[in-house]
């Protein structure tokens, strides 16, 4: 879909479709003020009937209304002016483009953006609109044998805006808005590909075909490579399985040679069975999930690249498959990782910690400004934060604080949960220097306690994306997070320089 920026009063437009909004109680918009004047009336008229109320998630599509020169007008129903906070807001777009799609307008011009939102911009309304339009007209069909008969795509979006001095500020966010949504998009089609197309050298080609599109720097490591950095938790996960591990490194450079690089490590599991201690049969095809730590890495250094922000970032990912053949670990096994530090394996499945955790040694190497894994590592955040809030824990509050803001500014959010030292003891092992399970207390601070031993000297953040990463359910799919909240975070940093 293209989309783009257009100053110009909304009574005045040709074209396919107009949209504009309603307020609860019938109260008109701004733009929807203008086309009732051009129209006589006639839009008062339809609220007066209440054919239209205004409430939210409404929509009413109209045709040849007298006066105007569109051909058909969309009211979109916005809820209380009082209560149009962000939510209202994205709703209101997400429920002007289904219509759209469902109507099978092929152009339309949206009045929805110069709504002021509480505590918002034009600027976010505007990249806001950009990524709701791009993730409500997202299909994946990738892997079906002929694509699904649809209605005809909206090809072409234009979001008004009635003042010319607002043109520049509306494009700059348009074009932020189409490098994260290009990010997300790669996020989502990685995670929605079953787990036997997306393997790990499946994702390291898919790392190369992205450093030559955008010239990054890329290094694939296969198996004798990752065994001779020492790399012995990884491994131990990846001889459960015959698809072969990979290690990828992506290196953009957008700051100055000697800058210190953000580093993003992404879990990379493209298949979690959990191993020999098996996951239970139902629903254990989200799994092909396992990887979306990884591809929102992959997500985000693309439009980190598109957006050419002046910065340095690497990303690293660990990947593999958890399985439970012949080979694989066992209950009770004792790995050394990259660290020297050893650990007793007393759930298979509490893998995704065994892979990071030799990522997080190699990062050191890099001397970064700060390092952020991004990981769909426990049950126990779901549980916790629900489908809403990614998982955040921090050795670094500065580091946090950023992340919170990032995720804020981006409609993306986490929550920080606490990394304090009394959760570490959970850790204890008889047998080796700690074990990679905690017990069901506090699951996701226990896993994070964990990473915490092999994050070096550096500042680093651990985001937990299980319940975010993807939705279940009719709507199963990836849902591209947190690619958005991470380009906000490199665009600060870029900022700060
Ligand atoms: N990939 C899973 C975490 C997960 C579970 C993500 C459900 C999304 C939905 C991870 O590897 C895992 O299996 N974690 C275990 C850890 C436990 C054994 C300590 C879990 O959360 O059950
Ligand atoms: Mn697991
Ligand atoms: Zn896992």
């Amino acid at each position: 879909m293209e989309i783009s920026i257009k100053s110009g009063s909304p009574e005045k437009q040709r074209g396919a479709c107009v949209v504009v909004g309603v307020f609860d109680h019938r109260k008109p918009s701004l733009a929807a003020e203008l086309l009732d004047q051009a129209a006589n009336g006639y839009l008062a008229d339809i609220l007066r009937r209440g054919d239209m109320d205004g409430k939210q998630g409404t929509s009413l599509l109209l045709h040849n209304v007298p006066g105007l020169p569109c051909e058909r007008v969309l009211l979109v129903g916005l809820g209380k002016e009082r209560e149009f906070r962000d939510k209202p807001y994205l709703d209101a777009v997400r429920s002007a483009i289904k219509a759209l799609s469902n109507i099978g307008v092929s152009e339309a011009i949206l009045y929805l953006t110069e709504i002021p939102v509480k505590k918002r911009d034009l600027a976010w309304n505007v990249e806001q609109a950009v990524l709701v339009a791009s993730d409500a007209l997202y299909r994946f069909d990738q892997m079906k044998s002929k694509p699904e008969e649809t209605k005809k795509n909206l090809r072409k979006l234009v979001l008004g805006v009635q003042r010319r001095g607002d043109l520049a500020q509306g494009e700059a966010a348009a074009a932020r808005g189409q490098a994260i949504a290009a990010g997300i998009k790669l996020a989502k089609d990685l995670g929605n590909l079953p787990g036997n197309v997306c393997t790990p050298s499946y994702l390291a080609d898919q790392a190369k075909a992205l450093a030559k599109e955008f010239s990054l720097g890329v290094e694939v490591m296969e198996r004798a490579e990752i065994e001779k950095l020492g790399m012995g938790s990884f491994l131990s996960v990846a001889k459960g399985s015959d698809e072969p591990p990979r290690f990828i490194v992506l290196n953009y450079k957008g700051g100055e040679k000697k800058q210190k690089p953000v580093v993003l490590i992404g879990k990379g599991i493209t298949f979690d069975s959990g191993g020999i201690s098996l996951k239970p049969g139902a629903d254990m095809d989200e799994m092909k999930y396992d990887m979306c730590g990884a591809a929102s890495v992959l997500g985000a250094l693309r439009a980190a690249a598109e957006l050419k922000l002046p910065l340095n970032v690497t990303g690293l990912i660990a990947t593999c498959e958890n399985m439970p053949n012949g080979r694989a670990n066992k209950p009770g096994d004792v790995v050394t990782s990259m660290s020297g530090q050893t650990i007793e394996i007393l759930n298979t499945d509490a893998e995704g910690r065994l892979i990071l955790c030799d990522a997080l040694t190699y990062a050191e190497k890099l001397d970064p400004a700060c390092v952020v894994d991004i990981a769909t590592l426990t049950g126990a955040c779901v549980i916790a934060l629900g489908h809403v809030a990614t998982g955040l824990l921090a050795n670094d509050d500065g580091l946090a604080r950023e992340l919170l803001h990032a995720g804020e500014v981006a409609a993306d959010r986490c929550w920080q949960l606490p990394l304090w030292d009394d959760y570490q003891e959970q850790l204890k092992s008889n047998f080796a220097d700690m074990a990679n399970i905690g017990g069901r207390p506090g699951g996701t601070i226990t896993a994070a306690c964990f990473l915490s031993k092999f994050a070096g000297k550096y500042d680093w953040a651990h985001l937990d994306i299980a319940g975010t990463a993807w939705k279940s359910g009719k709507e199963k799919g990836g849902t591209g997070r947190p690619v958005a909240l991470l380009v906000h975070f490199l665009a600060k940093r870029a900022e700060a320089g």
